[in-house]
């Protein structure tokens, strides 16, 4: 091997390049925007060779930063040394972790390391993706010895930056409030962004930005479990980002010749949030969504329409009333199994409750004559105490002996690392899919891990194990039935994540359908993830979480920012709110082509200002869609994003055409002022702008 040997990963407007320093030490000497790289010259490398960037770092070797892997022997010592081995070219690497994994992944390398005490190999893989931005890490440590180890921490990927005072960009929140958009400058110290939930949770998104030196840093996981990403400003202008698997509480053995793999990261560089946020957008449709994703039809969900409140009679009068609205899918929720007429009871006893339903088979069947798709609620994941379920598998819980379980929602989760539970989650919902030829399912999730237990596996194990087992089933089912459009929900948006959209295209976003607060939520969810994957639903005049009134109109506009539906009762609209809705939907059906595989910006500075907003644009720049909102007096102008300077635009149809330099540099012209007003309470107020190229 060559002295200093550079190995370069180029992906579609970013460069990763890494440094064997003769062959024994590698780092990576920058991940950067192909415009920043000018300055990596040799004295760039030599200035810095005595500031180590490896990729990954370990305890006990004087590397003071928290490290991203520690490994406990069987003699109980915490320390690791691996040292690099080899490295090999890869193109479209592959692996053979049971976690989800990106596709089609271009060039890439692996690096061996080898640590020799602990007989343990550690591979990490890189890859660049070629037809759209970004980078791959996913990383493994295989037992090559005879003595058992265990991984106490594994992150996926680590960066090392040379710098001071990153600005962190986290997406926090909490029920029916998800991912909201902090920015917290770190001076010193460490910062965590995790969850210890037991899934990806409301909480914190594993999707964490890092802005350092006017470069942004964006890291992703294909993981739905606890997970963590720490930053670190430490001393010599040096800053550390790992993010990966939550080492709380977290032990795993490896056994001989046994492999443990870390979560797949995603990675993306760019100089600006919009490119990052269109980045991950380009990765996650090409390398991420199931392949044989369709366009979603238009759906009416019965939830908030009439809750546990129903009968036969009345989903067929709102299914009927919906399809002459313009739905083409018609979803009943919670509430048509067994004795479900609250949450207080019969998860997990997935069958009909004809009193109810008047047979769920013909009642599907009936939903189908009206012209309409069949779409179904269930909550596979979880049992209730009363049920029948409980009463012949109590062992089927996730309890510990002896303890009183904690309830959430009167509901206890199952025991998913069972395999025997396993096979009866995957048996039911084929069931029920059987039965009522459903072309949708809502996979809903609505509660946290409280108590961890296996008769078969330590509790340290447990979280990563129910994470591999749910995707077990996810990816059983969703081969099983290619047709049917498999939705994502937990409490709302709980657990919108990469790995849930690995198998499932959408995630409900949040239970929070206000469109103020959509405004915060969805424009959160924006900078990690694409538009069709955000379910958006238009509910009733009077919000039953935020308690405030909205217009109509309004709804309907935020909610066209993302995968649109209706989640009210159709039969109780006054004739102007029909007549708004029919018109709504036809123009949705008739732009949705686009809109749905747009490339989305964020409009104005919601953080900072009244105005916010979304902008969906075609990927020929021929067609925009903005939604400009304010949220309070606004006396700017509204900027567009992401035309073509050159070409000229009408907007909504008028006589008048406008270049695109000019509606991105002066704004949108002649708009009359836009004001909050009327007596509704929620304060918010929406405007739609349909921007098309003229044909001269
Ligand atoms: C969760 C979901 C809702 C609805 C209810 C049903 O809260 O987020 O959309 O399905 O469960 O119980």
């Amino acid at each position: 091997m060559k002295n200093n040997e550079m190995l370069t990963l180029s992906s579609h407007k970013s460069k990763a390049v890494f440094l064997i320093n003769n062959g024994i030490s590698l780092k990576l000497l920058t991940i950067k925007v192909n415009s920043k790289l000018n300055y990596l010259s040799k004295d760039y490398i030599s200035s810095n060779s005595k500031i180590s960037h490896p990729l990954f770092s370990q305890h006990g070797i004087g590397d003071y930063f928290l490290p991203s892997i520690v490994i406990e022997a069987l003699d109980s010592s915490m320390v690791s040394d691996f040292v690099f081995d080899h490295y090999e070219e890869t193109k479209g690497y592959s692996t053979s972790s049971p976690l989800p994994a990106t596709k089609n992944k271009g060039k890439g390398y692996s690096f061996f390391y080898l640590d020799k005490r602990l007989q343990a190999l550690l591979i990490i893989n890189v890859s660049a993706f070629k037809d759209c931005d970004g980078f791959s890490v996913s990383s493994s440590i295989k037992n090559v010895g005879n003595n058992i180890f265990k991984i106490r921490k594994f992150s996926s990927a680590q960066i090392d930056l040379d710098g001071s005072s990153p600005t962190v960009y986290s997406f926090d929140g909490s029920w029916a409030h998800e991912r909201i958009l902090h920015q917290t400058i770190l001076n010193g110290g460490r910062m965590e962004i995790d969850s210890d939930t037991g899934s990806s949770s409301c909480f914190h998104n594993p999707l964490v930005i890092v802005k350092n030196d006017s470069t942004f840093y964006g890291l992703n996981l294909l993981y739905s479990g606890n997970h963590k990403t720490s930053i670190e400003v430490g001393d010599q202008n040096h800053i550390r980002i790992k993010t990966g698997i939550n080492d709380f509480l977290f032990a795993y053995e490896v056994k001989s010749q046994e492999t443990f793999y870390a979560p797949e990261a995603v990675i993306e560089v760019s100089d600006n949030l919009d490119d990052l946020s269109l980045n991950y957008q380009g990765l996650i449709r090409k390398h991420i969504l199931p392949e044989n994703k369709k366009i979603p039809p238009l759906l009416f969900n019965s939830w908030e329409g009439v809750y546990f409140n129903f009968n036969h009679d009345k989903i067929i009068g709102m299914a009927r009333k919906a399809k002459d609205l313009g739905a083409e899918l018609f979803v009943l929720d919670d509430g048509w199994f067994a004795n479900r007429n609250d949450d207080s009871s019969s998860l997990g006893d997935w069958f009909d409750n004809p009193t109810k339903t008047g047979g769920i088979a013909s009642l599907a069947d009936e939903i189908r004559s009206l012209g309409l798709q069949f779409g179904i609620w269930m909550e596979p994941e979880m049992i209730s105490e009363n049920s029948l379920l409980y009463k012949k598998h109590p062992e089927y819980a996730m309890t510990i002996p002896s303890r009183t379980p904690i309830r959430q929602r009167n509901q206890l989760m199952l025991d998913l690392t069972n395999d025997e539970v396993l096979k009866f989650v995957f048996d039911s919902v084929c069931k029920v899919l059987d039965k009522t030829k459903a072309s949708y399912l809502k996979w809903d999730y609505n509660r946290n891990f409280t108590d961890v237990f296996s008769s078969q596996y330590p509790a340290s194990e447990y979280g990563y194990r129910y994470i591999v087992n749910l995707y077990k089933v996810m990816k059983a089912l969703t081969e099983k039935y290619p047709q049917v459009l498999f939705e994502g929900c937990a409490s709302g948006g709980a657990r919108y994540d990469l790995g849930i959209l690995s198998y499932f295209p959408q995630i409900w976003c949040s239970d929070n359908t206000d469109p103020l607060a959509r405004l915060y939520i969805q424009s959160g969810t924006h900078f990690g993830y694409p538009n069709e994957t955000m379910c958006c639903h238009v509910s009733s005049f009077m919000n039953d979480i935020s308690h405030h009134s909205s217009r109509l109109e309004d709804r309907f506009n935020i909610a066209l920012a993302g995968n649109l539906g209706y989640e009210l009762d159709p039969t109780k609209l006054s004739r102007t709110d029909i007549q708004s809705i029919k018109k709504q939907i036809e123009f949705y059906k008739s732009q949705r082509s686009f809109l749905l595989k747009a490339n989305s910006y964020l409009l104005g500075d919601y953080c900072n200002s009244a105005f916010g907003g979304f902008e969906l644009v075609s990927s020929d720049k021929n067609k925009a869609l903005a939604i400009i909102a304010i949220t309070g007096s606004y006396q700017g102008s509204f900027f567009l994003k992401g035309l073509n300077p050159r070409y000229h635009y009408t907007l909504n149809h008028g006589s008048e055409s406008f270049s695109g330099l000019d509606l991105m540099k002066k704004g949108i012209p002649n708009v009359p002022p836009l004001k909050i007003s009327g007596s509704y309470t929620c304060k918010l107020k929406t405007m739609r702008v349909l921007i098309e190229k003229t044909k001269r």
